[in-house]
């Protein structure tokens, strides 16, 4: 039976690999070790016993916003709706919490448009976005697509970004 869990220190280094092994595709940015302990409790996990079958990440990064990133599904397990479940349990978590807005940046428009994201232009994303993007190795030539899902109508607090 596929169980969906948050991740465990003992799930890093095959979160790790599966990141990995499709960031040497060029299908997904690379993660290192030290990104993803520091982040541990953004991932959730999808398990068949020991075995790991997917993982997702959902980041907070400003008021009511937050980033669905590092999802990936095993070669072997995929087209068999994981990478669905693990974005509906990553927004389930998110909207309990009060995120309104959900964004991703990925080479897989297809997948997301069929979780119901909305493409839009990067430049419509708050700046906060891109705090990370000195630390990626295609920066500053960005050709991730930018995807958007709100709940209700996303208004941030009054802060400026
Ligand atoms: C993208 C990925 C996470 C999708 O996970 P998955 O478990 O295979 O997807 P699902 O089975 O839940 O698919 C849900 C729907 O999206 C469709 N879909 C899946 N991958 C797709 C793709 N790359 N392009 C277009 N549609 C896709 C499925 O056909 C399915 O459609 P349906 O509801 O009409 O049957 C997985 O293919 C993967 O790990 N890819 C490599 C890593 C990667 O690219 N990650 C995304 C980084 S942003």
């Amino acid at each position: 039976m596929i169980t969906f869990r948050p991740a465990k220190f003992s799930d890093v280094e095959n979160i790790h690999k599966l990141l990995n092994d499709y960031a040497k595709e060029g299908l997904m940015l690379p993660r290192a070790r030290n990104a993803i302990y520091e982040n541990l409790r953004d991932y959730i996990i999808a398990v068949e016993g020991n075995h790991l079958l997917g993982c997702g990440a959902l980041h907070f990064v400003w008021d009511r916003l937050a980033e669905i990133r590092s999802l990936a599904v095993s070669p072997e397990h995929k087209c068999s709706g994981i990478g669905r479940q693990l974005v509906q349990h990553l927004e389930k978590e998110g909207i309990e919490r009060g995120v309104t807005m959900f964004f991703t940046l990925t080479y897989q428009p297809g997948f997301f448009a069929k979780c119901d994201y909305i493409e839009t232009a990067k430049d419509k994303l708050p700046q906060k976005v891109w705090k990370e993007c000195v630390y990626c190795p295609q920066y500053p030539y960005c050709n991730e697509i930018a995807f958007v899902k709100t709940t209700v109508d996303y208004e941030p607090s009054h802060v400026k970004f």
